[in-house]
């Protein structure tokens, strides 16, 4: 289904990412992927010893993942709050002549989530709720923009994002800040959808995910109890990464006409009340 295609897989930082379950499914497809982790640029400055720490931890984590699960995919730093590293990426990739087919987004950042409690939105300073918006929304706009800018992101391809039920709904488990960026990341969807299709044929669809623990996000905000009242309340119980892959795959399929979408797989959660 993929044979001459190159994707673009944003947002692994280890072999349990739900990044991670996509790019497998491109490369069993017969697809190619470049993967972005969080490391440390050249772009940062000024970083705290305990920065650096995390951010090399991270990209080795990221790096090792990459290598056991995807083989000798390419791997490349990219943190989405520094504008300049988006735009060299994009530029590096242009000078290698990679041409992509398609990009994952699968990023979301909000430190107003820690220990697993959720700061009230009425606490939530300017910083926060922007740094947030920053990084989990607007970067699929700046991501696009460079890719298309440096005429990396063919004509014709395929976008998909991934959200939450929170985007629409305030569920057993309310986000607050981020489900305002998701929010914005499904609207983002929209808006790109229409602009991108007609003037690239770019598909643009944004998935919403049942609650999952097993990736390091998942498992810094959610609670068991959290996940076993949706797997209760979804009439098929939670959906797996495994589905989720299948249906990025669906929607990173050459010439298909779906676009604008904001999918569920979510096992039904999203028709209970
Ligand atoms: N886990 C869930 O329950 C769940 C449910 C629905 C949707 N999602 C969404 O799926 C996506 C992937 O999450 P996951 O559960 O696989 O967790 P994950 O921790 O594996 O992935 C989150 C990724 O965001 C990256 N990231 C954070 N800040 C960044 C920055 N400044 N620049 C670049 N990358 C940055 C992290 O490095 C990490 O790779 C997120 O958008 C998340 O909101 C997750």
């Amino acid at each position: 289904m993929f044979t001459n295609k190159t994707f673009l897989i944003t947002g692994i930082a280890d072999e349990h990412s739900l990044a991670m379950y996509a790019a497998k499914e491109i490369i069993k497809n017969g697809g190619k992927v470049v993967c972005t982790g969080l490391g440390i640029s050249s772009f940062h400055d000024d970083l705290s010893d305990r920065a650096k720490e995390f951010l090399q931890k991270n990209f080795e984590d990221f790096k090792r993942s990459v290598h056991d699960s995807l083989g000798d995919s390419m791997v490349e730093i990219l943190d989405v709050s520094i504008d300049q590293n988006i735009e060299s990426f994009a530029q590096e990739l242009a000078a290698k002549g990679i041409k992509l087919d398609g990009l994952l987004h699968a990023i979301a950042m909000d430190k107003t989530i820690r220990k697993k409690e959720v700061k009230p939105l009425i606490d939530v300073t300017i910083e926060e709720f922007c740094d947030t918006m920053n990084v989990s929304a607007y970067s699929l706009i700046r991501i696009t923009h460079y890719l298309l800018k440096y005429k990396v992101l063919q004509n014709g391809a395929s976008i998909c994002s991934l959200s939450y039920i929170a985007a629409a709904k305030v569920t057993f488990h309310p986000y607050r800040n981020i489900s305002i960026a998701k929010a914005a990341l499904e609207r983002i969807t929209i808006e790109l959808a229409d602009e991108l299709g007609r003037k690239h044929a770019i598909r643009v669809n944004a998935i919403r995910f049942s609650p999952y623990m097993g990736s390091k996000a998942g498992n810094a905000t959610l609670k068991i109890e959290d996940v076993a009242t949706s797997n209760k309340m979804s009439p098929l119980g939670n959906a797996l990464p495994v589905d989720l892959a299948y249906e990025i795959c669906h929607l990173f399929r050459p010439e298909s006409r779906i676009t604008g979408e904001i999918r569920h797989v979510d096992g039904g959660y999203h028709i209970t009340g």
